[in-house]
């Protein structure tokens, strides 16, 4: 590959540990002794990175991202070190059209991601977009509950991707899984506060979208808004099939199950069924344990056209507020077994 492949905005940080894989990458990190060869572990060259205060704005306006990656091949961000958006400064004074993403990857293949603790970003904390072959693993991403848009992890545009041992607790979503992607594999993340792991939303203003093979494993809501969640917007094309959720550990989770095929984003029309909707179909939760702070712990809330072999199985939760639980289906269509609550408003 020629030339500067990925650009690193430099703004006044030092980076910590941070290694080229292959050869591939260039790093602006030059003027701070870093060599960037592809060789060189670049690492003792940089400490903890802290991006600058909301007085800076200017200088992400036209990027959208803080640390920005673009068409890097073999990319490792590795631990130990912290990356730190500063975000307290901005949540408060930046509208959100302007604040960066503190992470972006664009267009890269074969990316690792471990070790590093991501605190306070500006906005999302990290974004995988258009990229294939990404390994996450070991991250710290950690904001306050109340801090505003800061997901942990967003996926849009891409392909093959595994999350495991990962600790995701900004207020936000703690991985949201957009359109165009296939292949995620999602394990051992502990997400809360925040609001869940998230399909979609997925089909607004009339767009197709796609998701396919997504496998959520061994993972805890902990005091989450949301747990397991497939979000669409009427009025889109499209799919989301062959997701499943297994083994979750539930800790006061709101809404533990849900599919929400009348999702508004703040938008009424939204919500009302139309003509046509995203597809939703083979959708497995199963073994699902633990307590709900919502009365509706299963709420399967599919569009006039129906969602097709949806599978509850092996679930037991509780409410954790002392309150009988309930199970809404609405054309959702599927079989369930073993589950408290009993789940028998399934279409055959
Ligand atoms: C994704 O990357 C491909 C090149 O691999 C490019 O052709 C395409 O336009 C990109 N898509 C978007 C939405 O950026
Ligand atoms: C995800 O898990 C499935 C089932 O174990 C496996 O077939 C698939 O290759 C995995 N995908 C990735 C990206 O590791
Ligand atoms: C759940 O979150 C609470 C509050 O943040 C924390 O004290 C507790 O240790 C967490 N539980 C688990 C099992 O992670
Ligand atoms: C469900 O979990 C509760 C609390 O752990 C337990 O008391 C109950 O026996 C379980 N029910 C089933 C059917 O497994």
């Amino acid at each position: 590959m020629e030339g500067i492949v990925a650009m690193f905005f430099m703004l006044g940080i030092s980076l910590s540990h941070l290694v080229t894989g292959n050869a591939q990458a260039y790093f602006d990190v030059g003027k701070f002794g870093a060599v960037g060869d592809g060789k060189t572990d670049d690492s003792p060259v940089l400490g903890k990175i802290l991006a600058p205060s909301a007085d800076e704005r200017g200088r992400f306006k036209s990027v959208g991202c803080w640390l920005c990656f673009q068409r890097v091949d073999g990319l490792i961000v590795d631990g130990p070190g912290q990356i730190d958006g500063n975000g307290a400064t901005w949540w408060t004074k930046v509208p959100i059209s302007e604040r960066p993403t503190a992470l972006h990857f664009d267009l890269c293949s074969d990316l690792t991601l471990h070790g590093l603790t991501h605190l306070n970003s500006q906005r999302n904390h990290i974004s995988i977009y258009n990229c294939s072959g990404v390994a996450i693993s070991d991250l710290h991403i950690i904001a306050p509950s109340d801090s505003p848009n800061t997901d942990g992890i967003n996926i849009a545009l891409s392909t093959t991707l595994v999350i495991s041992n990962t600790f995701i607790g900004t207020g936000d979503d703690c991985i949201a899984i957009s359109g165009g992607t296939s292949n995620i594999n999602i394990t051992q993340v502990t997400c809360g506060p925040g609001h869940g792991i998230s399909i979609g939303s997925l089909g607004g203003d009339g767009i197709t979208q796609n998701v396919d093979q997504v496998h959520v494993t061994g993972c805890t809501f902990n005091q989450t808004m949301n747990g397991a969640r497939i979000k669409t917007i009427p009025g889109g094309t499209g799919f989301a099939r062959d997701i499943s959720f297994e083994g979750i550990t539930l800790i006061a989770s709101g809404n533990p199950i849900l599919i929400d095929q009348h999702y508004c984003n703040g938008r009424d029309h939204y919500c009302q069924d139309q003509e046509k909707a995203i597809t939703v179909s083979d959708v497995t939760f199963s073994g699902f344990r633990g307590t709900s702070a919502a009365v509706e712990a299963i709420n399967l809330d599919c569009s006039k056209q129906g969602c097709r072999g949806i599978t509850v199985n092996n679930v037991n939760i509780s409410s954790s507020v002392g309150k009988d639980l309930r199970v809404v289906c609405n054309n959702a269509y599927g079989t369930s077994a073993s589950t408290v609550p009993v789940v028998s408003c399934l279409l055959s």
